[in-house]
């Protein structure tokens, strides 16, 4: 076992891990935060994406260890109390969460694209960067109208938080 101490939504957290623990086992199973999920365990649905030092991972592709000392953000951490981040709430707005199983991780995912992106993004370059995001049900058409508002709106500054 190894001791491992890192920051997750802002809070500093620390536990013994076995060295194979992946990121994600150590969120939900250690923390509790099952806001991240596990679709297929092999780096391709994007269903578990994470922030670390504010790039998105696949934390079913991170090691615990790899994470040490690491400011994570899951989707827990988006929300300031009562009020969702301008992604949640363009996803709620726009209909983008019809599973809910995918959607924390699109919209971890969509926060980091509008960062990069900010208003120059269309749709064609959202569908582009959601490739690592699957959606098993085919409603991509309203994440990717959420992400574009996002982009658009006067919340760009705020969803890059
Ligand atoms: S669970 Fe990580 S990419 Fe699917
Ligand atoms: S909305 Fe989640 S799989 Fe389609």
């Amino acid at each position: 076992m190894t001791k491992v101490s890192m920051t997750v939504n802002g809070r500093a957290v620390s536990g013994d891990v076995e060295d194979r623990t992946l990121l994600v086992s150590f969120l939900r199973e250690t923390l509790g935060l099952t806001g991240t999920h596990v679709g297929c365990d092999t780096t391709q649905c994007g269903a578990c994406v994470v922030h670390m030092d504010g790039k998105p991972v696949k934390a079913c592709t991170v090691l615990t260890g790899q994470a040490e000392g690491a400011e994570i953000t899951t989707i827990e951490g988006l929300a300031k109390g009562d009020e969702l981040h301008p992604m949640q709430a363009a996803f709620r707005e726009h209909h983008g969460l019809q599973c809910g199983f995918c959607t924390p991780g699109m919209i971890m995912m969509g926060v980091d694209i509008v960062r990069r992106h900010g208003a120059s993004l269309d749709e064609k370059t959202i569908r582009h960067e959601l490739e690592g995001n699957i959606c098993r049900c085919t409603g991509y058409h309203n994440i990717v109208k959420a992400i574009q508002a996002v982009a658009e709106g006067s919340e760009v500054a705020e969803a890059a938080e």
